[in-house]
C-alpha cells in the first residue's frame, strides 16, 4: 500500500497540500493526515477521493512520535510521500511573553519535524519525495522572529543535509521557504498588524506554493522558494553582510 503523510493537514497550507497531492501523485493508495484537531482533520478528508487516515496527534508530544511508529510498523505502507507541514511562529522578542511559546516553535517546527521524518524513513522506498515547510525566515535571522528564524534555518539546513544522505536510496527533500501566507499562522502568532515588514511584503498564495512544490519535489530539487521578490531576497540574504540583510528584514 502506497502511503502519503502530511503534517498540518488541518488548515492553511497542509490542507493545501492535501488538496493538491492526487493530482501530482495519483499512485498513492491512502493519506495519513497528522495534526491536533481530529474534526478539523476529518473534515480536511472530505476534500480528496481516496482513503484517509486520521492521526489527532500533538507533534511536540513525544508520545505522538512513538504512536506513528507503531501504525507504520503494523501496516508496513510504502511511504512515496511526506509532507513536514506542521509550524508555528510566535513574534515577540526572547526573554519576554512566555517561555512555553518559545519552546512550542523548537519542539515542534525542529524536534517534531526531525522526529517524524527519522520514524517514517524506514518506510520510505526509492523514489519517495519528502517536502519539508520551511520559510524565508531561514535566509537571515529575524529579531523579534528570533526562535522561530534560527528554528527555519535548522529546517532548510536539515533537508538539504538529509538529501545527501538519501542520494543513494534515490530519495530527495525539498525545503520549502514562502514568504507571507494568509492562514491561521499570522493571527495565532499574533504577527498581523503588529509587523510592519509583514504588512508591506507581497503574501505568497497558499495553493500556488503547493503546486510550486509539488513540482519542485517531482523533479529531485532541494529547494523552492515561490516568488521573483523572494528568490531575489535568497542572492541578497547570501550575498550582502548579515547586520545589513537583518535591518532590511527586521520583523
Ligand atoms: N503563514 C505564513 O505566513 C507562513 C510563512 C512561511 C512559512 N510558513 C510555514 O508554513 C507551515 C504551515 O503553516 P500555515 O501557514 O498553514 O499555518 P496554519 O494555518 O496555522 O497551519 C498550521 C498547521 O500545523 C498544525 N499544528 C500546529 N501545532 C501542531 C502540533 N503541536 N502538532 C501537530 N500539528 C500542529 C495545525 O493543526 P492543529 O492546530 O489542528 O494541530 C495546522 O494544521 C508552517 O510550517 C509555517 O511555519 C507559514
Amino acid at each position: 500500500m502506497k502511503v502519503a503523510i502530511i503534517t498540518g493537514a488541518s488548515a492553511g497550507l497542509g490542507l493545501e497540500y492535501l488538496k493538491a497531492a492526487p493530482k501530482y501523485f495519483p499512485d498513492v493508495d491512502e493519506f495519513w493526515l497528522i495534526a491536533r484537531r481530529r474534526e478539523k482533520l476529518e473534515e480536511a478528508a472530505k476534500a480528496v477521493n481516496k482513503q484517509c487516515r486520521i492521526f489527532p496527534l500533538d507533534l511536540t508530544q513525544t508520545d505522538s512520535y512513538k504512536r506513528l511508529e507503531e501504525e507504520l510498523n503494523a501496516t508496513h505502507p510504502e511511504v512515496t510521500l511526506l509532507v513536514n507541514n506542521s509550524g508555528c511562529g510566535f513574534l515577540g522578542n526572547v526573554g519576554e511573553g512566555e517561555l512555553e511559546r518559545q519552546l512550542q516553535m523548537i519542539d515542534l517546527n525542529l524536534r517534531g519535524l526531525t522526529a517524524v521524518t527519522h520514524v517514517v524513513l524506514p518506510f520510505m522506498p526509492r523514489g519517495g519525495r519528502i517536502i519539508n515547510v520551511s520559510s524565508i525566515a531561514s535566509f537571515c535571522p529575524n529579531a523579534r522572529m528570533t526562535v522561530y528564524s534560527a528554528g527555519k534555518s535548522y529546517v532548510t539546513a536539515f533537508s538539504y543535509g538529509i538529501g545527501e544522505e538519501l542520494r543513494a536510496r534515490g530519495i530527495t527533500a525539498t525545503a520549502v521557504c514562502p514568504g507571507p501566507m494568509d492562514t491561521d499562522f499570522i493571527y495565532l502568532g499574533e504577527i498581523k498588524g503588529r509587523s510592519k515588514t509583514f504588512d508591506v511584503m507581497p503574501y505568497c498564495d497558499p495553493a500556488s506554493v503547493v503546486i510550486g512544490s509539488y513540482k519542485a519535489a517531482l523533479a529531485g530539487r532541494a529547494s523552492y522558494t515561490p516568488k521573483a521578490f523572494y528568490k531575489l531576497y535568497r542572492v541578497l540574504a547570501k550575498l550582502l553582510p548579515t547586520k545589513l540583510v537583518m535591518k532590511m528584514s527586521k520583523t
